[in-house]
This record gives structure tokens, sequence and C-alpha cells, in this order.
């Protein structure tokens, strides 16, 4: 068993599914309920940011119920147990890695359970709905809350620190992502430019299934598991 040095592991809305929370592009994902356009971009929430707060409202509320499943829990076990560097950088805004136990999930995405005054810039914990006469703690202004999530045609948060970690990491493991989406879709080839063994652990081939060196398909429940006990040489 090779000894892996520094690993990342890209994980999305598929980790999260046997946690009861929904997916997005699988038959009844999230974008076949709600219009993305809507709800998940800048254009939409000005257009009308009371459908969008009840949108995350929604989600904050499914989300105060899930538990963190036997993939969360592995990922954990791997950080702690794992001689080298692992970083978890994750573009679901659930907070199931930190239920898990792991310590610094890097939220490419954001968190639903933040919210952000696009007024003065304050981003804070936020377990609460939000709605258009929420007021900003900091700066008192209404209607410029709105969740800390990326929405498409925005910056995702710390591609910085990302793009070092995969420039140095020997291991890449993604687990739970269509491989759809910029820039996580693109962490892959990054990866692979560094010399990474790269793996894909996900129900079905993704987008990118090709570009991976080793892949195992099925529920993440099993998949991962299974992967990091190999990873830990157990
Ligand atoms: N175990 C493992 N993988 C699963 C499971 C499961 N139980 N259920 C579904 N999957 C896989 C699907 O096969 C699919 O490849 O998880 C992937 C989910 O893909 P998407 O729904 O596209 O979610 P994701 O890749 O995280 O979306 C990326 O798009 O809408 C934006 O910001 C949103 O972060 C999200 C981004």
């Amino acid at each position: 068993m090779v000894m892996y040095e520094r690993i990342v592991v890209l994980t999305g809305a598929g980790i999260s599914a046997e946690s009861g929370l929904g997916t997005f592009r699988d038959k009844d994902g999230i974008w076949t309920k709600y219009d993305l356009n809507e709800v998940a971009t800048p254009e939409g929430f000005k257009r009308n940011p009371q459908f969008a707060h009840e949108f995350y409202n929604a989600r904050r509320k499914v989300g105060r119920e899930a538990k963190p499943n036997a993939a969360h829990l592995a990922l954990a076990k791997l950080e702690t147990e794992h001689s080298g560097d692992v970083l978890i950088v994750t573009q679901n805004i659930d907070h199931l890695h930190e239920a898990a136990g792991s310590k610094q999930p890097v939220h490419m995405h954001g968190e639903l359970a933040r919210a952000l005054c696009s007024h003065c810039g304050a981003s804070r914990q936020w377990l609460e709905d939000l709605t258009v006469d929420t007021a900003c703690p900091d700066c008192g202004r209404t209607e410029a809350m709105r969740p800390d999530v990326v929405w498409f045609g925005e910056m995702p948060y710390h591609m910085e620190k990302i793009f070092v970690a995969l420039s140095n990491c020997d291991l890449f493991i993604s687990v739970g992502t269509s491989g759809t989406v910029y820039p996580a879709a693109g962490f892959v080839a990054e990866a692979l430019q560094a010399g990474a063994h790269t793996v894909e652990l996900n129900l079905e081939p993704s987008e990118g299934a090709t570009l991976f060196a080793e892949a195992s398909h099925g529920p993440a429940t099993k998949v991962v598991p299974a992967y990091v006990d190999k990873v830990l040489g157990a």
C-alpha cells in the first residue's frame, strides 16, 4: 500500500444524500424542483428575495435535523488517523462534516448556517430564518441580509488555499459530486498536474470520470469507509 503524505478530499451533495439532504442533479434533485436562476443567482435574489429566503430557510430547517453518515465519519477518521495532511474541501453548505468531527472543512460555496450583510459585508453564524425584514446586527440595514452561500456567477471562497493544496497533494479523492460545476470540477485536473493519484468515490461515474486513475462506484456510506480503511492500511 502506497503511503500518501498530503491528501485533498473534495465532497459534493452525494456525500450528504444518505443523510436525507437532497442532491441537485439526480432525477428528483433540487434543481428539478426549483429554478436555480431564481434562488442561486444574485439576479434571482434581487428579483424576489423573499422567495429565495424561503428556499434557504426550508433547507436550513432540514439541515438542522440531518445527521452525518458513515461517509462523513470515515473522512473525520482519515483526518484523525492519517499521519500526513488531510484537507477536506466541500461544495456543500450543510454542516455534516463538522458534525462528524472534521476540524476545518473548507466551505468553498459558503455555509447555510451563516448570514452575510450585502451592505456592510459582516458575516456571522445564523441558525434562524432570514426574511427581507431581518436587520443586520452590525449596520442595522434591512433588505441587505442574505445566506452566506456562493451563488452562480460569484467567486467561490478560499480558492487560493485550495489551489495551493491541490498543487502539493499526492492523493486527490472526489466524493459525491457530478463534476459539472467549476471551479470544483477542474480540481482533479490540477491534482493530476501535481502528479497526484486521483480517486472518484461516487454512486455512478461523474462527468469527469475519465480523469480519475481509480474509481469505486456505490453509495458513499459504503465506498468511502472502504477506501479510507485502504488508505489507513487497515
Ligand atoms: N453516494 C454517493 N454519491 C451519490 C449518492 C450517494 N448516496 N447519491 C448521489 N450521488 C452522486 C450523484 O451520482 C451525482 O454524481 O452525487 C452527485 C451529486 O451531483 P450534484 O447533484 O450535481 O451535486 P454537486 O456535484 O455537489 O453540485 C455541485 O452545484 O448547484 C451547485 O452549488 C451547488 O455545490 C453545488 C454544485
